[in-house]
């Protein structure tokens, strides 16, 4: 591949394998799995509980090392840094919102979204915090402490944290999974637009065609393998989207990616 077009690229894994060991046997939780995402992208991974999403997701951010096959992340082979380094890497390049909040109970929302500049050493960036806490929809909750916000509110929160530092790639793990539908498109609304604007990459898990369908692109796993990718353009419409994502888990046999 030629340089300028690695330098394009925000992902690239090739073969990548994850297992785990338990009584029961080996779980091959990500399977053979080779793709690419061209910097300001937003691409969703869709699949059943238990295809390997999430862990596909750590595989990418660093926080868990592959059985095989190699992981770039924005031209950096992240497997051959360091633990210091990684950490460093992740925290310059990426945003990461999980299924489990960790927000700091004793910090109000808005602390809580400024925490990673402040541990950073950077100066706080209150223009950007409000335009977060704008964007988000979380005014009301800008000065409570986490006990005191709703589930959702608490997942917003954390996503303004996972934002604050301008990410040039956001690793999101079932983000709308506490939101209700209007929050949640707001949410899609968002990563949309720091695709557009800044040029970050947005890679969103879910299992919900309809928050899928706010991405370009759709990348499916079944059984830690995938099984199917493909652009908007094929999917015109959260219908064809749901139709294409049923038909691919209920008739694709292992091995077989389109
Ligand atoms: N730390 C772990 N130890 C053992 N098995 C795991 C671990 N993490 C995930 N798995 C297994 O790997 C498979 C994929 O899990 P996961 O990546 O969490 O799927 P998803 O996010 O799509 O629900 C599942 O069979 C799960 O039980
Ligand atoms: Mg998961």
């Amino acid at each position: 591949m030629a340089t300028t077009e690695m330098k394009n690229l925000a992902i690239e894994t090739q073969r990548l394998t994850k297992r785990f060991h338990s009584g029961a046997g080996v779980v091959e939780a990500v399977r053979d799995v080779s793709l690419r995402l061209e910097r300001g992208e937003f691409v969703a991974v869709m699949g059943a509980s238990g295809s390997g999403k999430s862990t596909l997701l750590h595989l990418l951010a660093g926080l868990t090392r592959p059985d095989e096959g190699t992981i770039r992340v924005m031209g950096a082979d992240i497997h051959a840094l360091s633990d210091r380094g990684l950490t460093y890497f992740r925290r310059k390049h990426i945003g990461l919102i999980f299924q489990a909040f960790n927000l700091i109970p004793s910090l109000s929302g808005e602390e809580n979204i400024e925490l990673p500049m402040l541990l950073g050493g950077e100066a706080g960036d209150p223009e950007r915090v409000n335009s977060l806490i704008e964007r988000l929809g979380l005014q009301q909750v800008r000065k409570r402490h986490p006990d005191a916000m709703s589930g959702g509110e608490q997942q917003r929160v954390a996503i303004g944290r996972a934002l604050v530092r301008g990410p040039s790639l956001i690793l999101a793990d079932e983000p709308t999974g506490s939101l209700d539908s209007a929050n949640g498109r707001r949410l899609c609304d968002l990563f949309r637009e720091l695709c557009a604007e800044s040029g970050s990459t947005v890679l969103m898990v879910t299992h919900n065609p309809v928050v899928a369908f706010s991405a370009k692109r759709f990348l499916i796993l079944r059984d830690g393998q995938l099984v199917g990718q493909f652009d908007k353009q094929d999917c015109p419409s959260v219908q064809e989207l749901n139709r294409v994502y049923v038909d691919l888990l209920e008739n694709s046999q292992s091995g077989i990616a389109s």
